[in-house]
């Protein structure tokens, strides 16, 4: 029996093309797993009604980790037309599988490191290194989320919220609500995560992003909870920034910068930009982290438009797969295929067209594979 099972769910569009490409790298170093396929995506959503159906959910739970391609996402009503005729109108609702993953698994932690690597021809700046902890599961993401308001919710909010309240006299379906929660529980553990890393790979400042400024109840209690925990760690710097604010730093100072801790959607929105600092969305690598099971993939979607011509670039995926490595305890693996791919990029003779050249999405696993 093998050492590991790993769910391999390669999911829409060039999410299968990528991690056919990490695949050639995996096997070049010889983990030692067993890679079972799980069925996830838009197919399963339009012949089933669900696109993370119930036996890709058992296989997770039988998995030690998870790799996944991407997936194909549309609007409520633009996925509904794309049911099979048998499952319309029965009032199935498209969710992201990725954002139920989540959640259902408690993979709290999103852990997105930007790295610039040496002669990148993408890189905005040289020796940008920065590592972004996203909370996972709650938030704006918390999916309590009303169009329209029911009735009870109109009564309440028209009752507390009289003097602020511009949709006081609306009708219920004349506005939406979504709410945004956070809990004590979730933001210490993903604060928590961020400054156990910055400790264990001797970075000296976590940056705490929120906007509680505006929005006190939800980011005041995140950044008062960031602030409790940094007393714990006298030799970590934190300092703390509004979301809109970091962006225009990012970019105007990203060596500043070495670890970033946010709530979901902040961190959603910051790790993109992160990425595009070190290559965007080709080297954009995602781990979802939780205490049994991780699942790691490219912060990429599937890219219906290249779906097909092994054309996208696959480091993301490798560096997901390295990740991977890490988590099982296989660090000195996981460090030689980031070094294989450090030195691809840094010879720079295999290219896909995101670096400027006609390298195939498999050429460039290939290249990879063989610096092992
Ligand atoms: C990401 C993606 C997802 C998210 C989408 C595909 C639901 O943007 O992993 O960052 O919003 O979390
Ligand atoms: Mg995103």
């Amino acid at each position: 029996m093998a050492k590991y099972k790993i769910a391999w769910l390669p999911g829409d569009g060039v999410g299968a093309e990528v991690m056919e490409a990490a695949r050639i790298v995996l096997d070049k170093i010889k983990l030692d797993a067993e890679y079972i396929h799980g069925d996830i995506g838009w197919e399963f959503w339009r012949k089933e009604g669900d696109a993370f159906p119930e036996r890709t959910i058992n296989l997770l739970k039988n998995c030690d980790a998870a790799m996944f391609g991407a997936i194909t996402s549309k609007p409520v009503k633009a996925a509904e037309a794309e049911l099979i005729p048998e499952l319309k109108g029965k009032g199935l609702t498209y969710r992201s599988p990725i954002v139920r993953m989540r959640q259902l698994f408690d993979l709290y932690i999103c852990l997105r490191p930007c790295k610039a690597y040496p002669g990148n021809p993408l890189n905005y700046k040289e020796g940008i290194d920065i590592v972004v902890f996203r909370e996972n599961t709650e938030d704006l993401y918390a999916g309590v989320e009303f169009n329209p308001v029911p009735q009870e919710l109109a009564d309440t909010l028209r009752k507390i919220s009289k003097p602020f309240g511009a949709f006081a006299n609306l009708k219920t379906d004349e506005y939406a609500v979504s709410c945004k929660v956070n809990t004590k529980k979730g933001s210490e553990r993903i604060i928590r995560a961020a400054f156990e890393y910055a400790k264990k790979f001797g970075r000296k400042k976590v940056t705490v992003i929120h906007k509680a400024n505006v929005v006190r109840a939800t980011d005041g209690l995140f950044l008062d909870m960031a602030k409790q925990i940094a007393s714990e760690y006298p030799n970590i710097q934190m300092d703390d920034a509004n979301i809109d604010a970091m962006t225009m730093w990012l970019i105007k100072n990203p060596h500043s910068y070495e670890v970033l801790v946010a709530p979901n959607l902040y961190g959603d929105i910051v790790s993109d930009l992160a990425a595009q600092l070190v290559g965007g969305l080709g080297f954009g690598c995602s781990g979802n982290i939780g205490e049994k099971l991780a699942v790691f993939e490219p912060s990429h979607g599937s890219a219906p438009k290249y779906a097909g011509q092994y054309k996208v670039n696959p480091i993301a995926t490798i560096l997901a797969a390295k990740m991977m490595l890490d988590w099982l305890g296989e660090t000195e693996k996981g460090a030689a295929v980031e070094k294989a791919t450090a030195a691809v990029i840094a010879e720079g003779k295999v290219r896909t067209y995101d670096m400027g050249g006609k390298s195939t999405t498999l050429e460039m696993g290939q290249a990879i594979a063989a610096k092992l």
